[in-house]
């Protein structure tokens, strides 16, 4: 039998209530939708347990990984499953370097480290990373800062022959896979690209955190396009009504034959937090794999599912 996964997470958000719950569901109905790979190096969807999360707000401390989840200012639905308990308190993470050793000590056991805080926060990034390393644990960073774009970072992560990937996860189906399949297809079939936009709108914690942080979000999403050139990001716009749905609109302006005009506008609206989720389920698994066949470094397999890999603009 396969030895499931040990995971730990930072960030008590809505991106761990999605895989959380999502985890529970798939164990609970064995079925497969919206998975991408049901099977990563032997590891199932069902084949992780989580044991240890770090969070910072005082309502969260101390509640079961399973109880957190719910709390505000999370706001993903409860999925349709039993959430039994998952014996797994949480505890105060780290802010800044003057506590990496005390997360380190709490990740025994772990084999990762998904790293789920607020994007704009550099040097927590960078701190939580440096626990993991110190610890022993392979580290995914999901968040817009630079961890594996980081060199100093990069290079720890080499020599102690542990997983690093990042940085920031692309969404399973949302805004930037999206809009670059299109970039792409246009290129492809022969067309001119003359201009291109993106909105994005949301009512989660995470969107009203980026519109207050938005630095280092708007690079990794350009970083995420081919033609960036000549894409333009709109200002994200955080409507609290939307919970937790993103909407996106995505217009293509284009020449074909002759020069005659082509115009695509497209709609997607997803739940955002699902799009991380359904990423995650997958980059835990290569990173673990990683892990136990002594694989260190960047995993190059994790770039189709990333917005900004090594090398990229910051
Ligand atoms: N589709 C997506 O949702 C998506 C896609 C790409 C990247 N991301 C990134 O994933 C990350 C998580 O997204 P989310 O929607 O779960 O955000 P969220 O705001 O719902 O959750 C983040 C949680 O981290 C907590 N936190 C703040 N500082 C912390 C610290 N120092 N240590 C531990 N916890 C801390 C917050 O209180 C919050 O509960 C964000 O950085 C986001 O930009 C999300």
């Amino acid at each position: 039998m396969i030895e499931r996964v040990r995971v730990a997470v930072a960030g008590v958000g809505n991106n761990t209530s999605a895989l959380v719950q999502g985890i529970a569901l798939y164990r609970q109905t064995g079925n497969l939708v919206g998975i991408r790979k049901p099977v990563i190096d032997g590891l199932g969807v069902g084949d992780i347990d989580f044991v240890a999360a770090f969070a910072t707000s005082e309502e969260k401390l101390g509640k079961d990984l399973t109880e957190a989840v719910f709390l505000p200012p999370n706001n993903f639905p409860r999925l349709d499953c039993d959430l039994p308990p998952a014996g797994v308190p949480v505890t105060r993470g780290l802010v800044d370097e003057s506590e990496v050793d005390r997360v380190a000590a709490a990740l025994a056991g772990a084999e990762v480290l998904l790293y789920a805080a607020p994007s704009g926060r550099p040097r927590t990034a960078l701190a939580y990373a440096e626990a993991a390393r110190r610890a022993g644990v392979a580290f995914i960073n999901t968040t817009a800062d630079p961890v594996a774009r980081d060199p100093e970072s990069l290079a720890r992560f080499e020599a102690a022959g542990l997983p690093l990937v990042g940085d920031d996860l692309a969404s399973q189906f949302g805004t930037s896979v999206v809009h670059d399949a299109l970039l792409r297809l246009l290129a492809e079939r022969g067309m001119t690209l003359v201009s291109s936009y993106q909105v994005n709108l949301g009512g989660t914690e995470d969107f009203r955190n980026l519109v207050e942080n938005p630095n280092t979000k708007k690079q990794s999403k350009l970083n995420a396009l081919s033609g960036a050139g000549r894409v333009e990001l709109a200002p994200l716009g955080y409507l609290p009504h939307l919970g937790s749905h993103k909407v996106a609109h995505l217009n293509i302006e284009a020449q074909g034959w002759g020069g005659t005009a082509v115009s695509l506008d497209v709609k997607l609206k997803v739940h955002d937090p699902s799009g991380a989720a359904g990423v995650n389920i997958d980059l835990i698994r290569l990173a673990a794999s990683a892990l136990r066949g002594g694989r260190g470094g960047y995993l190059t397999e994790a770039s189709p599912l990333l917005k900004s890999v090594p090398g990229s603009a910051v």
